[in-house]
């Protein structure tokens, strides 16, 4: 019989701990601004920018202002937005003819005189820019732990741009086995149940929202958001997604809720995929690889069930569904606008050409398991050995670890680095979705094309969730068993920045505690440099 290698992987590491969690609340719809203000999508002459008001049931017009100095005395825009009901009473505008590169203060001003906290925000740079400098976040599940990445970055003033590269929700209920109930009654996390309706999402971005370190970097910073799995249900694809059930309705439905209520509560416009002209030092691309055109993931487990002898089978998987080229990640239409955008930006001199998208890119194998990866005194039951001896077995044969990455469709993978190629781009894929800290060379038939650089959750557990030994030891085993993994952390929170100039592009992690306590004191970083023209990374 074969047996689950899902189940040795997630071997619980934490009891469930909230069935004292109080009856569901009632939605608390607040009153005036109940949100604070955030401001998104900028470009090098416009911005976008939030707020919530809510006065009762009945819609609000809202007056925005929009300054150089935080005294307001002199505007270089106004105008109107509305707040109502139909828009769970978030309002937005996109603020046009601004200065490229420039700060601005903004704020909301209500009927009644109340007025918003006042918000900053920044155009991108243009022209001659040589220096910009991109937080990157992903991966923020409220019950994991306190979102300190998202404190650290705020206080900065060396940023142009914060990048969110999804799971900025989590759909799943709040007694999930490794939630911690103190963090969920903190926050006031809601709905206490999966999320599913339109409501449960509304309500999940406002118990998210409520965060003040969350709010803080809105407050202080314009991002670029884009959604991974999480904003609707896990491992979505165009037609499902694996934790999705039938009980739950059509999920035409339910991913059109999350949708609305992610552009209801981020500033950010409709398009689901665009770019984003830095000047002459980049263009960044922002992806769209879940709810557009995802192929449904394959399944190794169903493939091979039943089989004595998984060889065989594993060869007919790999040569066979898993290197269909009719499986996508984007669609044909985004992969032409994505393969048009790089050769005209690499052709035009632009400096770097960098994908904000969501999984990983580049290959990964897991490592041989053995007892070390885990903690000292745990003691393997001997199904769970059996387990971990065909997690092995299918690494062995040559099975990736993850098949709702790209590695799982390394046709669409291949045609994407392909056209990189073609266009003689500087490639940096920026990825989150792991929870772990990751660096790559991607290369295509053999030839460096490119680099990887993937962020660490914010406070979703990555790999140690899982393993609890020596982290150094573990990542030295990924770091040998995958020819392009340069480096990796598989066990610390944080964020990641990166530092990008004519002629280098430094991306440095910086590890924060997350899950014990609310601190922004930094525990350690890493920084690992690309060299314009290289297409490979150099390590300190
Ligand atoms: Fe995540």
């Amino acid at each position: 019989m074969f047996i689950s290698r899902r189940a040795v992987l997630q071997a619980a590491a934490f009891a469930p701990a909230l069935a004292w969690l109080p009856a569901p609340l009632l939605a608390s719809p607040g009153r005036g601004f109940t949100h604070s203000v955030a401001s998104g999508d900028p470009q090098s002459s416009s911005v976008r920018l939030w707020t919530r008001f809510v006065a009762g049931t009945e819609p609000t017009t809202l007056r925005v202002e929009v300054s150089e100095a935080e005294d307001f005395r002199s505007l270089v825009a106004q105008g109107t937005v509305a707040a109502s009901l139909a828009s769970d009473f978030c309002a937005q505008t996109r603020v046009t003819d601004l200065e490229a590169g420039r700060w601005y203060y903004y704020r909301f001003l209500a009927p009644n005189g109340e007025a918003s906290p006042i918000g900053r925000t920044r155009t991108l740079p243009a022209r001659d820019v040589d220096r910009c400098r991109i937080a990157v976040v992903s991966c923020a599940n409220a019950t994991s732990g306190w979102f300190n990445a998202y404190a650290h970055a705020a206080a900065r003033d060396d940023l142009d741009l914060i990048v969110h590269l999804g799971d900025y929700i989590y759909e799943s209920p709040v007694d999930r086995s490794d939630a911690l109930a103190e963090l969920a009654i903190a926050r006031g996390v809601q709905p206490l149940g999966e999320a599913v309706s339109l409501l449960d999402y509304r309500l999940r971005y406002a118990s998210y929202r409520s965060d003040p370190a969350l709010q803080e970097l809105h407050r202080t910073h314009p991002m670029v958001v884009i959604w991974d799995d999480h904003e609707t249900a896990n491992n979505s694809w165009q037609h499902g997604a694996s934790n999705h059930e039938s009980g739950e309705g059509p999920w035409d439905v339910r991913k059109a809720a999350g949708m609305q209520a992610f552009h209801e509560w981020l500033p950010m416009d409709p398009e689901p995929y665009a770019s984003y002209q830095i000047g002459g030092l980049a263009t960044l691309f922002r992806l769209e690889t879940r709810l557009l055109a995802r192929s449904q993931q394959l399944d190794i487990e169903t493939a091979l069930a039943e089989r004595a002898d998984i060889a065989p089978a594993v060869e007919q998987f790999l040569k066979g569904p898993l290197a269909d080229p009719s499986r996508t990640m984007m669609g044909q239409q985004q992969e032409s606008w994505l393969a048009d955008g790089l050769m005209a930006s690499a052709s035009d001199g632009t400096r770097w050409q960098i994908l904000l998208q969501q999984v990983i890119m580049a290959p990964t194998r897991l490592p041989g398991i053995d007892a070390s990866w885990f903690a000292a005194g745990v003691e393997l039951s001997p199904a769970q050995q059996r387990e971990l001896a065909i997690a092995n077995g299918l690494s062995q044969l040559g099975v990736p670890m993850g098949l709702d990455r790209w590695d799982g469709y390394p046709a669409a993978r291949d045609r994407l680095l392909a056209a990189a190629s073609a266009a003689q781009a500087n490639l940096v894929v920026l990825s989150g979705d792991s929870h772990n800290a990751w660096a790559y060379d991607l290369t295509h038939q053999g030839r460096p094309v490119g680099v990887e650089f993937a962020v660490q959750g914010v406070s979703s557990l990555g790999i140690e969730k899982r393993f609890g030994g020596d982290p150094q030891a573990i990542a030295q085993d990924f770091v040998t068993a995958n020819p392009g993994l340069r480096w990796c952390d598989t066990s610390r929170r944080g964020y990641m920045d990166l530092d990008l100039a004519p002629d280098a592009a430094t991306c440095t992690w910086r590890f924060l505690p997350s899950r014990a306590q609310r601190s922004t004191e930094l525990l350690g970083r890493q920084t690992i440099v690309a060299t314009r023209g290289a297409n490979r990374l150099t390590l300190a």
